[in-house]
């Protein structure tokens, strides 16, 4: 039974959907079976690894009938789940831009578990969830259909304001008696894009440590968790214009090799 980690923030550009293709790409090289789910509409994922953006998408697997049969439901997951190198990836959709319109009833949050309870969670070792860089019902979804999350911040205080808004979020379907339908524990932060000599910098991770990390320890959101920092280099960049993940564009570069810590530590806290 798979392993189901968000990565999550509602700040934008910081590096979550770096870190889910990081995390995705090593769990796969170590001999994993991993499915990625693309929740946003950017569909950043899905053009990052060079999906075919012309298949059929999440949108298409969260809105199937109730009743589908068991052959129709095969045949759409046979078109949904395209295989890349050693991933598996379900591709985002556009109009999941628009998701309190595509999905405005009550029960819709809990399409994304149900989805993968029923249909894709046997079959794989982890499922990775990127998310939008948003707070609505995609990553109420998300959060639901999580057993793990992992939090990415850019060492701004912007982004510091971000991880606060999703931490909001996950207290309330993690804790709250009237809405208690996620098991979610948050494993621990990256803060990426890290300039490690800078007097910001250092502070900023310092504050993660000392502030950020033992206040949601103590609210009961996750046990032990780490902090871990990923280099800024252009070879980011490059490695998404060649459409592959760090660990295949340049392996031995700093923030691939800071990539594999984190899904190392990942690993430790769920294995
Ligand atoms: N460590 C890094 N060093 C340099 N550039 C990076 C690094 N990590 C990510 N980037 C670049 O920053 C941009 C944003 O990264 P990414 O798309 O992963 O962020 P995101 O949080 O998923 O954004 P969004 O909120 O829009 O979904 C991308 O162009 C990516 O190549
Ligand atoms: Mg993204």
């Amino acid at each position: 039974m798979a392993n189901v980690i968000s990565v999550l923030t509602s700040k934008g550009g910081v590096g979550k959907t770096q870190t889910a293709l990081e995390v995705a790409s090593v769990l796969a090289n170590n001999g994993n079976r991993v499915l990625c789910i693309d929740m946003d509409g950017q569909k950043n994922l899905s053009k990052r690894v060079g999906c075919d953006l012309k298949k059929k998408t999440i949108l298409d697997c969260l809105t199937i009938d109730e009743d589908i049969s068991l052959e129709d439901m095969e045949e759409l997951l046979s078109k949904s789940i395209q295989h890349v190198n050693n991933l598996d990836i379900i591709a985002g959709n556009t109009k999941m831009g628009l998701a309190e319109k595509i999905f405005p009833g009550a029960d819709d949050v809990f399409l994304l578990d149900a989805f993968c309870k029923s249909f894709v969670k046997d079959d794989y070792d982890f499922i990775i969830i990127d998310n939008p860089p948003a707070r609505n019902v995609i990553t109420t979804m998300s959060i639901i259909a999580s057993d793990y999350a992992i939090l990415v911040t850019d060492g701004s205080s912007d982004a510091r304001d971000g991880i606060q808004l999703v931490l909001t979020d996950i207290a309330t379907f993690k804790l709250d008696e009237r809405r208690k339908w996620s098991n979610i524990e948050i494993l621990g932060i990256v803060i990426n894009k890290a300039k490690m000599r800078t007097v910001h910098f250092i502070t900023e991770v310092q504050a993660y440590k000392e502030d950020v990390v033992p206040m949601i320890e103590e609210k009961g959101l996750g046990k032990n968790l780490f902090v871990q920092t990923v280099s800024d280099a252009i070879e980011v960049m490059e490695a998404g214009d060649a459409k592959k993940s760090l660990q295949d564009y340049k392996r031995y570069g700093e923030p691939a090799k800071d990539f594999r810590k984190v899904a190392a530590e990942v690993l430790k806290r769920i294995i």
